[in-house]
C-alpha cells in the first residue's frame, strides 16, 4: 500500500518530537495532522477522518491510554499505534491488550514507523471491507459475486438459488454488459456441479463450420486439416456445465444438432456417424430477442422451448438505479486493491450523474469507467469534474426530462392531458407535413382527416403557414 492518501493523526505533548515526526512522515508522502494534546485529537476526530492514529503514551491531563479508550469507543475502526519511552513498555503492553494496533519504542526509527503505519492502514481497510461484505451477505447485496440490491436482482438471486442444484437448462437473456456470463458462472460455481467442468463457448466468435467442430468434435479426415480425432466442447463439459454464449448466432443446422443433444443427450462428431452420449447441463445466453427470432422463423421454436425451461432476465442497469451506488462501492474496492489506491468515495454530485446516466453498456460500462476514474484519481474521492463530458451531458438531459415530467404532476389531469396532446399534435403534424413536402391536402389524406379539419388543427396549434408550399 502506498503512503499517499494515508491520513495520519499524530498526538504528542512534546512539540519538538511532534514536529520532527510530522515532518518525517510528510516527506514520505503521508498526509499528517498533528495535535499536542489528547483532547484536541478527540475534537479533530469529530470533524475529520483518518486512517491511523499515532499517540504518545505519557501526556499530562489525558494520557495515551485514556485516549485509546475513547477512540475504541467512538471510532472503533481506527487503528491506534502507541509511541512509548523505554520505561513505559509495560504500559504499552497493556494498551495492546486494550486494543491498540501496535506500539513503537522511542527513539523510533522512521522506517519502522512507516512499516507499522502501512500495516495498520491495510488492516483497517481489510476489516472495513470484511464488515461490508458481511453486511452484504445479510442484506443479500451480493450473490456469488453478483452485486445487486434491487428487486429485479433479488429475483435473479432467487432463481439461481432454486436451480443451481438441478440439471435444468437455463436461458439467460439481457442487454450487453448486464452480467449474463456472471450469472452463468454463479449458477455453476455455487451449485452441485461446481467441482465438475464449466466450459464456455463464445458462439459469436467462431465461423459456423469451425463452431460445429469445436462444439461436437471431429474425426480424422473430416475436413482438410483434420489430422487427428478431436473431442469437442460438449465432451469436455461431460458431467458439468456448458455455457453457450450468444446462442442467437446459431445457424439452422447447428440449432438442429443442439436440439438433438438437449432431447436425447446424444451427438456425433463431425465426419463420424457413431452417436456418442453426453451428460451436460446447458446454460445459454443471448442479448437478442429470441422470441421474435422465433416469430421471424430464424430460430427454431422447439429449440427455444427446450432452452427456455428456466429463464433468467438480467435487467438493464438504467432500470435498477438503486444498484448503482452498491456497484460503485464494489468497484472502488476492487480497483483500489488492484491499482494500489485509496479512493474512498464518490462525491454526491458525481453520484447524481452516475444515477441519471443511462448506461447503454450496462455494468460493464460502469466497471470500465470506475477503473479509469480510480486510475486517474489523485484524491480520496471521485468528483463530478472527472466524469466524461458525454456522460455528464446525457445525465443532465435525463434530469431535464424528469423535471418536465414532474411539472406535469403539478397540473390537473385536464391540463396535463392538453399539454401532452398539444406536444404530440404539433410533432405529428409537422413531421407529416415535412414528409408531404408541405402539401396540406396530401398530408390530410394520409392522416385520415379531411382538409378543413387538418387545417383547423394547424391553426389551433400555430403551425406556420409559411412553412408550407402551395397544394
Ligand atoms: N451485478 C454485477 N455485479 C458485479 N459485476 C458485474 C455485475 N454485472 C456485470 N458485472 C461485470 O460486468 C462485466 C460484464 O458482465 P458479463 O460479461 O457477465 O456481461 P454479459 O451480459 O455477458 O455481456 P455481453 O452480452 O456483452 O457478453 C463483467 O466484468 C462482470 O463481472
Ligand atoms: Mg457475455
Amino acid at each position: 500500500m502506498a503512503s499517499e492518501h494515508i491520513r495520519i493523526l499524530l498526538v504528542d505533548d512534546e512539540q519538538r518530537l511532534l514536529d520532527a515526526l510530522a515532518k518525517g512522515l510528510g516527506a514520505m508522502g503521508y498526509e499528517v495532522s498533528a495535535c499536542s494534546s489528547a483532547s484536541t485529537a478527540l475534537r479533530t476526530l469529530e470533524s475529520e477522518s483518518f486512517h491511523v492514529l499515532v499517540t504518545d503514551l505519557v501526556m499530562p491531563e489525558m494520557d495515551g491510554m485514556a485516549l485509546l479508550d475513547r477512540v475504541r469507543e467512538k471510532h472503533p475502526g481506527l487503528p491506534v499505534i502507541i509511541l512509548t519511552g523505554h520505561g513505559t513498555i509495560p504500559g504499552a503492553v497493556k494498551a495492546m491488550r486494550q486494543g491498540a494496533f501496535n506500539f513503537i519504542t522511542k527513539p523510533y526509527n522512521l522506517d519502522e514507523v512507516d512499516a507499522n503505519l502501512k500495516k495498520a492502514a491495510e488492516h483497517a481497510s481489510l476489516i472495513a471491507e470484511n464488515q461490508a461484505l458481511r453486511e452484504q451477505v445479510d442484506r443479500r447485496i451480493s450473490f456469488a459475486g453478483i452485486i445487486g440490491e434491487s428487486a429485479p436482482m433479488q429475483n435473479v438471486f432467487r432463481i439461481i438459488e432454486r436451480v443451481k442444484d438441478t440439471h435444468s437448462t437455463v436461458l439467460i437473456t439481457g442487454e450487453s454488459g448486464t452480467g449474463k456470463e456472471l450469472a452463468a458462472r454463479a449458477l455453476h460455481f455455487s451449485g452441485f456441479l461446481k467441482d465438475k467442468p464449466f466450459v464456455t463457448v463464445d458462439c459469436a466468435a467462431l465461423a459456423e463450420s469451425l463452431l460445429e467442430s469445436e462444439l461436437f468434435g471431429h474425426v480424422r479426415g473430416a475436413f482438410t486439416g483434420a489430422h487427428k480425432d478431436h473431442a469437442g466442447f460438449f465432451e469436455a463439459a461431460h458431467g458439468g456445465t456448458i455455457f453457450l454464449d450468444e446462442i442467437g448466432e446459431f445457424s439452422p443446422g447447428l440449432q438442429t444438432r443442439l436440439l438433438r443433444v438437449l432431447q436425447e443427450g446424444e451427438f456425433t462428431r463431425v465426419g463420424d456417424n457413431k452417436p456418442r452420449k453426453v451428460d451436460v447441463r446447458v446454460i445459454a445466453a443471448t442479448n437478442r430477442d429470441l422470441e421474435s427470432a422465433v416469430a421471424r422463423g430464424s430460430f427454431r421454436e422447439d429449440l427455444f422451448y427446450r432452452l427456455n425451461v428456466i429463464s433468467i432476465l438480467m435487467p438493464p442497469l438504467r432500470q435498477r438505479i438503486e444498484d448503482i451506488p452498491v456497484l460503485i462501492n464494489h468497484f472502488l474496492h476492487k480497483f483500489n486493491r488492484k491499482i494500489g489506491k485509496r479512493v474512498m468515495r464518490v462525491t454526491p454530485d458525481a453520484m447524481e450523474i452516475f444515477v441519471n446516466y443511462t448506461w447503454p453498456g450496462n455494468v460493464r460500462e460502469l466497471e470500465n469507467m470506475m477503473e479509469r476514474l480510480v486510475t486517474f484519481c489523485d484524491d480520496d474521492a471521485i468528483k463530478a469534474i472527472a466524469l466524461p463530458d458525454e456522460v455528464k451531458s446525457k445525465a443532465s438531459q435525463v434530469q431535464e426530462e424528469q423535471r418536465q415530467a414532474k411539472t406535469l404532476i403539478g397540473m390537473t389531469y385536464k391540463e396535463a392531458k392538453a399539454d401532452i396532446v398539444e406536444k404530440f399534435t404539433v410533432e405529428y403534424l409537422e413531421t407529416l407535413l415535412t414528409d408531404c413536402d408541405g402539401k396540406i391536402t396530401r398530408a390530410a389524406n394520409r392522416s385520415g382527416m379531411d382538409r378543413g379539419c387538418f387545417y383547423r388543427l394547424m391553426k389551433k396549434y400555430g403551425i406556420e403557414k409559411d412553412l408550407l408550399l402551395d397544394d
